[in-house]
Parts: C-alpha cells; structure tokens; sequence
C-alpha cells in the first residue's frame, strides 16, 4: 500500500511542477490594447466591439450579436427583452452560478429550480416539463461544465409550450451541437467573458438574438435606453434615428480594450477547444478503466464540446468516501492547490443565492414565499455537490498528454488505497464559491 502524499507519503508529482495557467495572452493582444489606447475611442459602439461581435456571432452561427458588461447583466437583459416580468416562471436548472437565478429574480421573475440529470448535470428535460404551469414564460438552459443536455428535445419542448429559450452560455463558448453553435438555437443567449473563462477580457459579457427586435431591444437595455445606432451599421441594420424608441435603463456597456482582448482570445478559441475536447477524451478514456470512477456522458450530437471545468464522477457508494476527501487527497498527490474541488452548490442551499436578503424583491408575502429557494428539492445537485462530483477548471486540459497521465495515475493510486482516503478527516464540505470559476 503506498503513503497517500496527504498523509507525508511520496506525491505523484515532484513538488513545484508547473502546470499551464489560465488566463493566456500573447503579443498581438498587447499590441491590440496599445492600438486602442493610442486612439480616440475607448468605449461606445466603437469599431473593435463591433469587429469582435460580428466576428463572434459569425463563429457560433447566430444572428445578431452585442457585448455586454457582463454574464449576469446579460441574463437580465435577455429576460427583459423577452417581455419577462414580475410573478413571471422562468425554470432555472438548480445546478449553476447562482447568476443564472439571480438575473430572474432581479426582473421580479421566479426562478423555478429543477433538478439535472445525474450523467450530465445539466437541466432535467422530464423534470423540466413538470414544472411547466400557467405562469411559465421561459427556460433558461446552461450549458453547465463540460456537458449538454438534449438540445433538439429541449427545442421541441419549449415550442410545445410556447416558451422562450434563454441560453446561458458562460461555460461553452465553442460548443456545437449537430453543428449548430450553442448560442444560436435559443431566441437568446448570453455569455460571460470573466478571467476564469474560455474567452475572456477579465470581466464582460454578450448576447446573441435571433430577430433584429430582440437585437434592437437588447441594444437599449445596454445604453441607457438609447435607440440602435451604430455608424457605420452592423449585421446590415440600419440606424434608428429619434428617441421615439428609447425606453428606460441602465449602463450595460463594455469597453474598447475588453474588445480588442476578445479578438485576440478569439482567434485562438477553437484551436483551444479542440486541444481540450482531444485531451478531455483522452482523459475520460483513462478513468473509465478505474473502478468506481465514472466519467460524464457525452451526446453523441456533440460535434465540438467545450469546457468550462473537466468534471468526474465518484461512485461514492461503492468507495465509501465523499467527493471533498478524494479532491484534497488528488490535489496533495499533483501539487494543483484546490484546483480540483465539488462542483457548485445547489441553488437551494447556496451561499451566495439569498433572494430574501434584498428588499427590492419584497413585492408581496406571495412573491416571498415564490422565490425562497429552500421550497425546492434538489437530489441529484445535492448528491453531486456533496457525494459524487469532482471538478476542475479547463486549463487543466491545456498541459501536455503526459501531464492528463499523471492526473489519471494520481485518481488510480487514491482508488487503489482507498482505505486510507476514506480514513481523512474530511466531511461532506458545506462551502460556498466565492470565485465564479
Ligand atoms: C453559468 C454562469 N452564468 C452566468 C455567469 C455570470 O457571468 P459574469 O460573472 O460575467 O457576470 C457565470 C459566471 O461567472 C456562470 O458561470
């Protein structure tokens, strides 16, 4: 039996190793920023914006496109567009960033919270249709991690029901299904560009539409309410002219640098992608062959998967161990700090998703008592939070093969002594993200 490196034992990996580190720039980045700085347009529907957001909305094959200040005001956005209001029902999977209920909550929506499926975490269709009343207006899939639910019957679903489908598409910038890019098959989509993801400017965000109202709509929201008028027009819009259209917002808008960091992330976006999606193969093919580890399902109508965090599963009960055990335990044995962890909290019982805290959604004892997220039951988000879910941030999947061996050698030493990771003093961890990694 050999020492877990927890426990003072030899680690797999020789200490101080370096793994690849996330966010990446090179030269051409610097050399966008310096051109945006030297110039006079820093912000507001400046060329580089538009340059990113036709050529981004081009790559996942939507229709329209716009930057945004972020994911969560990206939501907010899409849900305002769509007409969605107070004592509206948008279902919400209970498994996200708390952003993606939040954004509900903060048009006076409710977040109606179902469970995902245990193979994916990623919405539950049959859960989704239950929960379908009178008063649903929409449904807000996100593409969670490193999976996708099924997206045709998701499709035909919402037709079914006359609902609107809101993508959120923070984790997959880079996925494609039958083909079609994640981001295009709901009437709207939004994307987060925060440092931790697969396409970043530090903050910001984006919404993808599929009519030009929806697009004009969204446009207002962002500028203080301001009509569309970007000179010279994108995707063949015309200017509207007049504050006839203006409606009432906020500030929502990102800047030129943020913009010119996109292009540049952009141009390396899919190759990116591919190099995870081969080495998160590769790494799946591995664990399948250790007992009690269970990869994640992969549709096979996935044509490109993108990676927010590569993501496991432990069969828990036939090892007898819970998911924060092993994670500190394979953090000790690869030196990677907590770069492995549990996967995010259930929204019912999540630290940072507290709707009651703020007095602004007081609109009445029965809106209250709608949007408490403890009425939910969520078992299989709570089984993968807190039993069987391991999870770990893409850049993982951006070390060399020989590195994704000693990950899979590291998750076959701890299967191989179990005993003693079962022996840590470590319990089901009751923890709340403070970082949306
Ligand atoms: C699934 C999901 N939705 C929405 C958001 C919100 O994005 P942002 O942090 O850009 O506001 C995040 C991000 O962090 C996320 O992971």
């Amino acid at each position: 039996m050999a020492v877990l490196a927890i426990n003072g034992g030899k680690p797999l990996c020789a200490k101080g190793k370096k793994w690849a580190k996330w966010p990446i720039s090179d030269e051409k980045d610097v050399e966008l920023v310096a051109k945006v700085t030297r110039s006079n347009r820093w912000s507001y529907d400046g060329p580089v914006e538009w340059k990113f957001a036709e050529a981004f909305t081009k790559y996942q094959g939507g229709k329209y496109g716009l930057c945004c200040a972020n994911g969560t005001v990206g939501i907010q956005m899409a849900l305002e567009a769509l007409g969605i209001g107070a004592y509206d029902e948008v279902i919400v999977p209970g498994m996200t960033w708390q952003a993606t209920a939040a954004a509900c909550v903060d048009v006076n929506a409710v977040p109606v919270l179902v469970d995902i499926e245990p193979d994916t975490w990623n919405l539950d269709l049959d859960a989704a249709e239950a929960a379908i009343t009178r008063k649903t207006k929409a449904i807000i899939v996100v593409h969670l991690y490193g999976c996708m639910t099924d997206m045709t019957r998701l499709m035909k679903l919402c037709k079914k029901h006359n609902l609107y489908l809101i993508e959120d598409c923070a984790h997959q910038h880079g996925s494609f299904w039958k083909g079609q890019g994640v981001g295009s098959m709901g009437d709207v989509s939004s994307w987060s560009f925060q440092e931790s993801k697969v396409l970043s400017s530090g903050e910001g965000g984006f919404n993808m539409c599929k009519t030009k109202e929806l697009f004009y709509k969204i446009y207002s929201l962002r500028n203080c309410g301001r009509s569309y008028a970007a000179e010279p027009p994108v995707f063949g819009l015309n200017k509207k002219v007049g504050m006839e259209t203006a409606i009432q917002s906020g500030n929502y808008r990102l800047t030129e640098w943020q913009a010119a960091l996109l292009l540049g992330g952009l141009s390396r976006l899919d190759q990116q992608v591919k190099l995870r999606d081969e080495n998160a193969q590769y790494l799946n093919a591995q664990l399948a062959q250790i007992p009690g580890i269970l990869p994640m399902r992969r549709r096979k109508e996935i044509t490109q998967q993108s990676y927010f965090n590569f993501t496991f599963r432990l069969d828990a009960k036939a090892l007898k161990i819970n998911n924060a055990q092993f994670c500190a335990a394979l953090n000790a044995e690869l030196g990677t700090g907590d770069a492995f962890e549990i996967p995010y909290d259930p929204l019912n019982s999540c630290g940072l998703y507290k709707p009651l805290t703020k007095t602004r959604h007081k609109l009445g004892a029965d809106y209250w008592k709608a949007v408490n997220p403890k009425r939910f039951k969520l078992p299989v988000c709570t089984d993968a939070n807190q039993s069987c879910g391991v999870a770990v941030h893409h850049v993982m999947l951006m070390n060399s093969k020989k590195d994704i061996d000693l990950v899979a050698a590291a998750v076959k030493k701890l299967v191989d002594n179990i005993d003693a990771v079962r022996k840590l003093g470590i319990g089901p961890k009751k923890k709340y993200q403070a970082l949306s990694r």
